[in-house]
């Protein structure tokens, strides 16, 4: 199955670095000096209305995030200290800060977001711009440090949730940059722990659960206001998940299976973007995003999103990477992989498909289209041809051996 596993790790290494990388770096400044710094990433999962029923938009804190100078404050006026970061069109996260003189915490956490962004919400039924706060979110360090959390804290605000990960934070800061001492967030506590204890304990005293095996394979399709299929998937889905257990007070990493006959498929179709919302019982909502460019002809997975709430979680979790380059393929083709594939969405999500048949765009009749197969089958049908030529070659090789030794015999013969 695996023919370049050296390949596959380096790729997987290549998206680590990405995602840290990946990571803004907001200041709060007064004059000269710096009262809040934050190096995080965000990632935010909002619910909307959309003409069709319910939809989720998930983004990024992108790059080019910046501070609302005007709006963020040091507090000198008596007032909280607040951190306003605006990204894209017109949608803002706030951070409010407050001190009891030896801990300094986020009060609340303000998220705005601009329905008429289409790129963000496609197909929203309202224009607004919606306000959500959060009360407290249980982020706080003493003075004088700064607030380390690497492993992702999902915060829910309204209909949303945020997903931080990556965080090193400080307000009331007693220089221009971070303190060097950290406060470590629990999670991460159970994370750096775990390495030192895992491999000693684990086959004693918590038993691996075991492997769920292959995932059966599901037929998914999104349907138009007219009732014709505009979306078709068959694929067996695998959810490579790390999060922290509740019975084990540490950071696990779990499979889980999708389970066909038990996962709904919603989803919506537009000419430029098209998303499959699998949801399996309310405890697992996967989404795929595609997007078609009609100037190079063809589509890829550009997103995948997924909100967990399983028992063992102590929270729901919620991850998503929309600037993924997955799953290429022509316009008016479907995408075939028979081998099996692990999409790297964020370092503590990967999702592994199987046996996998997808057309997300210019389905007519119901049916999909004629495939185009993904270089790691085609990789594999070339072993049977490169074995066959080189046996081919082998006994071309033996049959001119064969007649040369014929021919000097009987040139042999005749000199006698
Ligand atoms: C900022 O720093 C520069 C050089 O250190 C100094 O000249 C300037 O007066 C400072 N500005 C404020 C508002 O403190
Ligand atoms: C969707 O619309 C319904 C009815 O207007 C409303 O009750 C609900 O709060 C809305 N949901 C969101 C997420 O805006
Ligand atoms: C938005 O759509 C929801 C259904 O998804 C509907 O209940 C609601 O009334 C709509 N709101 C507006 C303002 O059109
Ligand atoms: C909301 O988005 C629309 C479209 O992208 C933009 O025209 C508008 O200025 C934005 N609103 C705010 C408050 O930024
Ligand atoms: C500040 O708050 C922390 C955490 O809530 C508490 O442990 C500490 O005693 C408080 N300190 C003071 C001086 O009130
Ligand atoms: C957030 O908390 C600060 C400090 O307690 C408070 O001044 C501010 O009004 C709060 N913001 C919201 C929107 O509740
Ligand atoms: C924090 O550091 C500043 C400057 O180093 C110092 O003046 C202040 O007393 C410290 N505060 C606490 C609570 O340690
Ligand atoms: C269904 O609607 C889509 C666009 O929404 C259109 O392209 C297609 O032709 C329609 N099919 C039928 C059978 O009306
Ligand atoms: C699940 O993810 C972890 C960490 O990324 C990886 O080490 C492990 O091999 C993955 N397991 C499977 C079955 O894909
Ligand atoms: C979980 O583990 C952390 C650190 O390993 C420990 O401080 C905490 O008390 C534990 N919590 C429970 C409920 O066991
Ligand atoms: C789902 O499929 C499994 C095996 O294919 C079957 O045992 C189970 O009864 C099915 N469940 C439902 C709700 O159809
Ligand atoms: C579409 O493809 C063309 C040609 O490959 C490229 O230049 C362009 O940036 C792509 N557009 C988008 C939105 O990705």
């Amino acid at each position: 199955m695996r023919v370049f596993p050296s390949l596959a790790a380096l790729f997987i290494a290549w998206f680590a670095v990405l995602g840290c990388i990946k990571a803004v770096t907001l200041e709060v400044k007064e004059g000269n000096s710096t009262c809040i710094k934050a190096e995080l990433s965000a990632s935010f999962s909002i619910t909307y209305n959309a003409s069709s029923g319910t939809r989720t938009a998930s983004v990024s804190l992108p790059d080019s995030t910046a501070v609302d100078a005007a709006s963020s404050s040091c507090g000198s006026d008596g007032s909280s200290p607040w951190l306003v970061a605006v990204f894209g069109s017109g949608h803002t996260l706030g951070l409010s800060f407050s001190n009891n003189g030896s801990v300094y915490s986020v009060v609340n956490l303000t998220l705005q977001y601009n329905l008429s962004d289409t790129s963000v919400f496609p197909d929203a039924n309202s224009s607004d711009v919606v306000t959500v706060v959060s009360g407290s979110v249980g982020i706080w360090a003493p003075i004088n440090t700064t607030y380390r959390c690497l492993s992702p804290t999902a915060v829910r605000v309204g209909g949303a949730t945020v997903t931080f990960s990556d965080m090193r934070l400080e307000a009331y800061m007693p220089g221009n940059d971070l303190s060097p001492t950290e406060s470590i967030c629990v999670a991460d506590q159970a994370t750096t722990t775990a390495p030192t204890t895992t491999a000693s304990t684990a086959a004693t005293t918590t038993p691996e659960p075991t492997p769920p095996g292959t995932p059966e394979r599901g037929t998914y399709s999104v349907k138009n206001s007219n009732g014709t299929i505009c979306l078709l998937a068959e694929m067996g889905l695998q959810l490579n998940v790390s999060f922290l257990s509740q019975t084990q007070n540490k950071t696990v990493q779990e499979l889980l299976n999708l389970t066909p006959n038990l996962t709904n498929s919603t989803g919506s179709c537009g000419t430029s973007s098209a998303t499959l919302v699998l949801t399996q019982e309310q405890t697992t909502v996967l989404s795929f995003t595609f997007t078609a460019n009609s100037t190079s002809n063809k589509y890829h997975l550009s997103g995948i999103s997924l909100q967990a709430n399983w028992s063992d979680m102590t929270a729901p979790i919620s991850a998503s990477n929309n600037s993924l380059d997955y799953l290429r393929s022509t316009l008016g083709r479907s995408y075939m992989c028979n081998a099996e594939q692990t999409l790297v969405v964020v370092p503590t999500f990967s999702l592994n498909i199987f046996r996998l048949q997808v057309q997300p765009f210019g389905i007519t009749t119901n049916q999909f289209a004629t495939a185009e197969d993904c270089q790691m089958d085609q990789d594999q049908m070339l072993i049977p041809i490169i074995v066959g030529a080189a046996l081919a070659g082998l006994v071309l090789i033996v049959l001119i051996a064969y007649l040369i030794g014929r021919k000097r015999s009987h040139a042999g013969y005749q000199t006698i």
